[in-house]
């Protein structure tokens, strides 16, 4: 995929269910981005910890069981998956169980240190891969991750909108409690960083949030 247009990060940040994951999606096809969901790597590492009966609330635990594992990038289609001891979980990333102890986890620094570079490197994964950049997906992307990002979007939609879309795709997921806790915590809470573009989506279909997400990038690209 030899690419003659300069390398961009965009940067797409927001509450659970705000419509970030289909718009990096679609933004991934049609601007040639690598697509990295951050919240699949902190799902990765809960469902880990989880299966060696480790809880949220214990971080003494939690940095040793995270001082052994092998972590590596595997290209799925167009999306960066997080390998851990050579596995790529799949569905049970979205368990019960997993969207009910994701925030407790991600709410440890020693979760948010663990993944700090790894995020920063999925930017040489992308380079080397041959794709035009990429598009990475989380909650503190803009204010953290990559500050400097080329494009910072922030989604949100209001919560009635939100469990709807949920309860669409058949999940159970405690949205709200979900929500209060990233935004409560001290390290890394989900902002919307200064400078970030908000889009408000619960009046928009998925089509018009992308329209206007991709002419954004568009008019500054081409
Ligand atoms: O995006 P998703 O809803 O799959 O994220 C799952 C959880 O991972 C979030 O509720 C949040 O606790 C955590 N997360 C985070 N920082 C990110 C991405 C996700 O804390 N950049």
């Amino acid at each position: 995929m030899p690419s003659e247009r300069p390398f961009i990060i965009v940067a797409i940040d927001g509450g659970a269910a705000a419509g970030k994951s289909s718009t990096a999606q679609a933004l991934s096809g049609r601007h040639q981005l690598l697509h990295v969901d951050t919240g699949s790597f902190y799902r990765t590492l809960t469902l880990y910890l989880l299966k060696r009966g480790i809880r949220p609330d214990e971080p003494g635990r939690i940095g040793k069981a995270l001082s052994n594992p092998a972590v590596a990038t595997e290209l799925r289609g167009r999306e960066a998956r997080m390998a851990i001891d050579g596995e790529v979980p799949g569905e049970e990333l979205r368990s019960g169980e997993v969207n009910a102890q994701v925030s407790g986890f991600a709410a440890e620094p020693v979760v948010r240190e663990f993944l700090l570079d790894y995020q920063r490197g999925q930017a040489e994964f992308a380079r080397a891969n041959g794709f035009s950049g990429l598009v990475m997906e989380g909650r503190d992307i803009g204010s953290v991750i990559f500050p400097g990002a080329d494009f910072r979007f922030f989604l949100e939609a209001d919560s009635g909108a939100r469990s709807r879309r949920r309860s669409d795709q058949g999940q159970e997921d405690s949205i709200e409690a979900r929500d209060r806790i990233d935004s409560r915590r001290q390290s890394a809470p989900l902002i919307c960083p200064e400078g970030a573009i908000r889009i408000d989506t619960t009046e928009m279909s998925l089509e018009e949030v992308i329209e206007k997400v991709s002419a954004l990038i568009q008019s500054k690209t081409a």
